[in-house]
């Protein structure tokens, strides 16, 4: 039979992963799709692949891909924006289909992307671009297509928190640990797209999107990173029955949806609070089926490929079926998403971890639950910590605070002359279902 001819441009961790995959499984792949995968055509500006290339036509312009007339299915595994968001226009006006793991190029351009393959009948797919290899883009648009989505919230940064397990579990500096995972190849070529939270919302924006049928919008995601987590947090989040995790959370509300990167202290008995490592997990809450948790490698060569091969294999399947037939991109037909409103971080409550260190002074512990209280915030737990370099750490949780509430407190309380300006809050969420 034909053979599905497919053109990978990008042969980094995912691009050769994938190859090493279609080859170890060749022929059960076979077998699924109903006829052979062809790696027909590679394009790429690297020479020392971590696969076998031998006989595969080689280009060090990924456009000799996107133009090949032989190709079926372009895989886009360049990572970026830019060049990325011109090849990928390339191929679709070239009547190619999308394979991609780039969630940047998604969540930024994704609408645009799908207008133009929509009006040139060809598919996008994009499974690996969220948490590596679970499949959870499947999930949410097909498994679980007859539920109202009440909420979504997950670690999708395997490098968040790859970092945030070693410094609670191995007490090591953050950097350390950064360092380590750009060499296991889990972190991005720049680590702050991981560390500073923009992987995430990339990723949650794409989640929101198929999740509740609106169209992508990366710049309305609130956004918090890593970088500013001590191990005095981590360890005092520990002290109070806390861990810290990075979380993306996408909430229906019912007056708006709520899009939210953030650390998050989550309770240790909660599931999401046992994924460690580079693991991710996604926790859905459905109004039929309730909540429901996905859990596996959210980044590495091969997970991300299993993703990558499963979207080749789909469509290899569906060359032959009508456009109007196929599954839609983000899980909703294209003309019947929705504008619903999405809320600013202002709009939402929720209790808070506050760590600041304060003069050893009498009054000073007075002037900052004064300044609380006028705020309408009440204190949950509160420990003084012994003294160091000449200042009192000071940790506390707070009961529900609606954020403005707490934003301004803090102003308040930064500006006390015997308090440091480093002061870290961090929401707490339950993940009550
Ligand atoms: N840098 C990403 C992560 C890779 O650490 O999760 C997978 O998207």
């Amino acid at each position: 039979m034909k053979p599905v001819k497919v053109g990978i441009a990008g042969l980094g961790t995912v691009g050769s992963g994938t190859v090493n995959v279609l080859k170890r499984n060749a022929r059960e792949i076979g077998r699924r799709v109903g006829r052979p995968i062809e790696i027909a055509h590679i394009g790429s500006r690297r020479d020392n692949p971590l696969c076998d290339i031998t006989g595969v036509r080689f280009s060090e312009d990924v456009f000799a891909v996107a133009n090949d007339p032989d190709i079926d299915i372009l895989v886009e595994l360049i990572g970026g924006t830019d060049t990325a968001r011109e090849l990928v226009l390339t191929a679709i006006r070239n009547g190619k289909h999308i394979v991609t793991a780039n969630k940047a190029l998604i969540a930024e351009h994704g609408n645009e992307i799908f207008h133009t393959a929509q009006e040139c009948g060809v598919d996008v797919a994009f499974e690996a671009a969220v948490a590596g290899g679970i499949p959870i883009l499947k999930s949410l648009g097909e498994g679980l297509a007859a539920n109202h989505i009440n909420w979504v919230a997950g670690i999708i940064n395997g490098t968040g928190n790859y970092i945030l397990t070693e410094m609670e579990q191995g007490g090591r500096s953050f950097a350390e640990v950064l360092d380590e995972a750009q060499q296991l190849g889990y972190a991005e070529a720049d680590p702050t797209l991981d560390v500073e939270g923009i992987d995430a919302a990339h990723k949650l924006t794409i989640i929101a999107s198929i999740a509740f049928g609106i169209p992508l919008q990366f710049s309305k995601v609130y956004m918090e990173g890593i970088s500013r987590i001590t191990i005095e947090d981590v360890n005092s989040a520990a002290q109070f029955g806390y861990r810290i995790k990075h979380l993306g959370i996408a909430k229906d509300t019912g007056s708006g949806i709520q899009l939210r990167v953030h650390p998050t202290l989550v309770p240790k008995e909660a599931m999401l609070s046992a994924v460690n490592g580079v693991m991710n997990a996604v926790m859905i809450d459905g109004d039929a089926v309730g909540p429901t948790m996905f859990y596996g490698a959210g980044a590495g060569s091969d997970p991300t490929a299993s993703s990558v091969v499963a979207d080749i294999i789909e469509m290899g399947r569906a060359l032959t079926v009508d456009y109007d037939e196929r599954v839609p991109y983000l899980g909703f037909q294209a003309d019947q998403m929705s504008d619903e409103t999405i809320l600013t971080i202002d709009d939402i409550s929720c209790s808070c971890y506050l760590r600041l260190h304060v003069q050893d002074k009498a009054g000073v512990l007075a002037d900052i639950t004064r300044i609380l209280s006028d705020h309408h915030i009440s204190i949950e737990a509160l420990v003084q910590k012994e003294v160091e370099q000449g200042l009192v750490p000071i940790v506390m949780l707070t009961h529900n605070v609606r954020e403005g509430d707490m934003n301004a407190a803090l102003k308040r309380i930064a500006a006390l002359d015997t308090v440091d300006q480093d002061i870290m809050r961090i929401r707490v969420e339950t993940l009550d279902a």
